[in-house]
């Protein structure tokens, strides 16, 4: 499907013949607990963009919809910043929030005038007149093909969203979806870590592949449970990505998570959660490790805590 190829030594891939972005990506979910000031978060981007990640990931909601206007703030401070990364945010999930008081649950809305206007506000919040990659956050039971169809060839002609994708989509959720689409979904953006691999089970990953499709992987470190483990499974996690850190002589355990998902065909695109720049540079380093296969598996069965069949 996405017409995908690796750039090697450039660590970037491009998702599209449009669209490219940087092997690992920074999210933004975390933003509001930085503290950053404006000026900060503008060196934060910088500092990203040095050690080439140069693609940050963002939704509407994060932050109670107010991430994506502090990181609007530093691209009114050089226009030239915009030039040099991508923006990935997302749609779909109305909040409770207290900016909604008429809002009684949270649920999902995919109806097209919804889609229009949340990606009009991330335009407006981000500063920008242009989406780089905008994803579905969530699939809905009420999600009608036609209407997102419908609100993505609108933003799409008028060139406010360059790509688009979706989020914790399931295969024949993501096929549903792209036989209504001219444009092809680039991308589906679900949680992979050795403490997560649901994906490994229902069918994700063999799409992924089958397709040529490039996941981005949202919280690789488990949320940063991984540094504080609580469980038999984490501790049997611990024991045995500390172990491979040795063997490969990584300082750090997350550059061994890291790798493990480098080590995976179908090009996983970590989304780095941090907001120190440290372990924004571990995440890099970690694609220079050659993991083999039993260290791999060896990390699988600690998750699971059993062997393979
Ligand atoms: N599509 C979706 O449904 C979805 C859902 C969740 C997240 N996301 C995306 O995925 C991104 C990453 O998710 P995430 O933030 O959960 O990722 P993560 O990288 O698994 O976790 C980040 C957390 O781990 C901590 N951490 C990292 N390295 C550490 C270390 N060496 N020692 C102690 N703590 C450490 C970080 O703290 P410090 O900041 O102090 O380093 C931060 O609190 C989000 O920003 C968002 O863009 C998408």
């Amino acid at each position: 499907m996405a017409d995908k190829q690796i750039m090697p030594g450039l660590n970037r891939v491009a998702l599209s013949d449009r669209l490219e972005v940087s092997r690992i990506i920074q999210g933004q979910m975390r933003l509001l607990e930085w503290g950053f000031s404006n000026q900060e978060l503008f060196q934060f981007i910088e500092e990203c963009i040095a050690l080439g990640v140069t693609t940050f990931d963002h939704a509407d909601i994060y932050g109670d919809y107010e991430c994506e206007r502090k990181f609007g703030e530093p691209l009114k401070l050089d226009s030239s910043l915009r030039e040099n990364i991508e923006i990935v945010t997302k749609c779909g999930i109305r909040l409770l929030s207290d900016k909604f008081p008429d809002r009684t649950i949270k649920y999902y809305d995919y109806n097209s005038n919804y889609i229009i206007s949340s990606a009009e506000a991330s335009l407006r919040n981000l500063n920008t007149d242009r989406i780089d990659l905008f994803l579905l956050h969530r699939p809905s039971p009420l999600l009608e093909p036609e209407e997102v169809a419908k609100a993505f060839g609108k933003l799409h002609k008028e060139g406010k969203v360059l790509s688009f994708g979706v989020s914790n989509f399931l295969p024949h959720q993501f096929e549903a979806l792209q036989k209504h689409l001219d444009e092809k979904l680039v991308t589906n953006q679900v949680e992979i870590s050795p403490y997560n691999l649901e994906h490994f089970d229902n069918g994700n990953m063999d799409f992924f592949l089958k397709e040529n499709i490039s996941p981005m992987a949202w919280s690789p470190l488990a949320g940063g449970s991984v540094f504080n483990p609580q469980t038999e499974k984490d501790r049997r996690l611990e024991l045995a990505l500390k172990e491979v850190a040795g063997q490969l002589g990584a300082e750090h355990i997350d550059s061994v998570i890291y790798a493990w998902l480098f080590k995976h065909p179908a090009n996983i695109l970590p989304i780095v959660g941090s907001g120190k720049i440290e372990r924004i540079r571990t995440a890099v380093e970690a694609l220079k490790l050659t993991m083999s296969d039993e260290q791999w598996f060896k990390i699988c069965v600690a998750s699971t805590g059993k062997s393979v069949a």
